[in-house]
C-alpha cells in the first residue's frame, strides 16, 4: 500500500506542476483562444448552439438507419443539432432534450398495422450512441422499425436516467419487457404497445420503481404469464391512464387485490379473455374512472352495486360480451 500511496502522491505532484505550466503557457500563447471559447458559452444560452458530443451521437444515430423514404432525417446536416428536425435543445443549457421521431405519416391503419408495415417508417436500429445524450427527457420513436438486429428493446435505455417521456408504440418488437426501465425513476409517459408482435413480460414489478409514472401502455404486450396485475400497478398511486388491451389477461382468480387507484382515468382492459363474472372484476372501487372499456373482454353475470358509485365515468364500452343480465343496469347508471 504504501509505495502505491507515496507513487501516487508524486505523480499528483507531477501533473499539477505540469498543469500549472500549461496554464502558463496558455496565458501567454492562447489567451484569445480562451477569451473566444468563454465567449461561445452564451450563444448556448440563447439555443442556437449544439453540443459537439451530441451532434456525434445524433450522427450515429442517423448512421444506424437504413432507410428513410419519408425524408425525417433530411435537415440532419450541417453544424447546429438544434435546428435538426424532431431535435430540440434546452435555452439555458445547450443540450438536446427532445428527440420526437415520430412516423406521423402512416398508411391506412389496419388490425396488426405496426411500423414495419409501413413504408414511411425509419428501418435500423436505436444506436448506444443515444446514451451520449445525458439531458434527454423526451424520447418519441413510435410508429417505426427500428428492430435492430434481433428485435429486442435494448436494454441501455433503462440508462437514459433522464426520461420523463418514452414512447416506442408500434415497434414490433419481439423481447421480453427488459425490467431495466424500472431505473427510468423521472418517466411520466411510458407507451410500449401496439407493436402487435412476440413482446411479452412475466413480471411487471419493474413499474412500482416508477413513482411518477401517470400514463402506461403495454396493449398487445402478453402479460398472460401475470397472474395479479392489479397488485403491481396498485403501487404506482400516480396512475392516470392504463393501457392494457389485447394483453392475454386472463380469468381472474378471485384472491386478486382491487385496484385502488385514486388518480386512475381511464382504464383499458379491451380484447382480453377475462371470461369470469363482471361483478368480480378488479376495478370497481376506481370511482375515478371516466373512461372504462370492457369490450370484448367475454364478460358475463350481472353489475355490482359498485359502478352506482362511479359518477365520473362518462364512457363504458361493453361491446361484444356476452352479457345477459343488464336488467341492473339501467337503475345503477341512473345516479351517473
Ligand atoms: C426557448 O426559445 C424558443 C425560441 O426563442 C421559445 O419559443 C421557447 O418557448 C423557449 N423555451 C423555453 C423553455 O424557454
Ligand atoms: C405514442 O405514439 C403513438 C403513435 O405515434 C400515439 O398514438 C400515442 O398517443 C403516443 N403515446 C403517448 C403516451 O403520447
Ligand atoms: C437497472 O436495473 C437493473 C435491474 O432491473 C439493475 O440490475 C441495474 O444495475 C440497473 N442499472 C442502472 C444503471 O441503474
Ligand atoms: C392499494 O393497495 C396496495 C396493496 O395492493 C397497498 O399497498 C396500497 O397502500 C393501497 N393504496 C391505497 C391508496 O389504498
Ligand atoms: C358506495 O359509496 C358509499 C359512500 O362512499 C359507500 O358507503 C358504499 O358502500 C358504496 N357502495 C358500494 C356498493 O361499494
Ligand atoms: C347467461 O349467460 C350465462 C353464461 O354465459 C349462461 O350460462 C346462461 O345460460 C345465460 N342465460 C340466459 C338467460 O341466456
Amino acid at each position: 500500500m504504501l509505495p502505491q500511496i507515496s507513487s501516487s502522491c508524486s505523480s499528483k505532484m507531477y501533473r499539477t506542476t505540469n498543469l500549472l505550466f500549461t496554464l502558463i503557457i496558455l496565458s501567454i500563447t492562447s489567451f484569445s483562444q480562451v477569451v473566444n471559447a468563454l465567449a461561445l458559452q452564451p450563444q448556448y444560452a440563447h439555443g442556437s448552439g449544439c453540443i459537439p458530443a451530441e451532434r456525434a451521437a445524433l450522427l450515429a444515430l442517423q448512421k444506424g438507419i437504413t432507410s428513410d423514404s419519408a425524408d425525417i432525417l433530411a435537415s440532419w446536416e450541417g453544424y447546429d443539432c438544434c435546428r435538426w428536425r424532431g431535435i430540440s435543445c434546452s435555452n439555458r443549457t445547450g443540450h438536446v432534450i427532445k428527440l420526437h421521431l415520430r412516423n406521423t405519416f402512416p398508411g391506412p391503419k389496419a388490425y396488426n398495422y405496426n411500423g414495419c408495415s409501413d413504408a414511411n417508417s425509419l428501418f435500423g436500429k436505436i444506436s448506444p450512441s443515444l446514451l451520449s445524450l445525458k439531458n434527454l427527457e423526451y424520447m418519441d420513436l413510435s410508429m417505426n422499425c427500428l428492430l435492430g438486429p434481433n428485435s429486442h428493446i435494448p436494454q441501455f435505455l433503462g440508462s437514459m436516467d433522464n426520461l420523463r417521456y418514452l414512447n416506442l408504440s408500434g415497434i414490433p418488437f419481439t423481447s421480453r419487457v427488459p425490467s431495466q426501465l424500472g431505473n427510468l425513476s423521472k418517466l411520466q409517459h411510458l407507451d410500449l404497445g401496439e407493436g402487435y408482435s412476440g413482446m411479452y413480460s412475466a413480471d411487471i414489478t419493474c413499474l412500482t420503481k416508477l413513482p411518477l409514472l401517470q400514463y402506461l401502455s403495454m396493449s398487445t404486450i402478453n402479460l398472460a404469464r401475470i397472474a395479479d396485475w392489479p397488485r403491481p400497478l396498485n403501487m404506482v398511486p400516480s396512475l392516470g391512464v392504463i393501457n392494457l388491451a389485447g394483453c392475454s389477461l386472463d380469468t381472474a382468480s378471485q384472491s386478486l387485490p382491487y385496484l385502488n387507484l385514486t388518480k386512475l382515468e381511464k382504464l383499458d382492459l379491451s380484447l382480453n379473455n377475462l371470461g369470469h363474472s363482471i361483478a368480480s372484476s378488479r376495478f370497481w372501487k376506481v370511482t375515478s374512472l371516466k373512461y372504462l372499456s370492457l369490450r370484448a373482454t367475454q364478460l358475463f353475470g350481472k353489475f355490482p352495486d359498485a359502478l352506482g358509485n362511479m359518477t365520473s365515468l362518462k364512457v363504458l364500452d361493453l361491446a361484444f360480451n356476452n352479457l345477459n343480465k343488464t336488467e341492473n343496469l339501467q337503475s345503477l347508471l341512473k345516479n351517473l
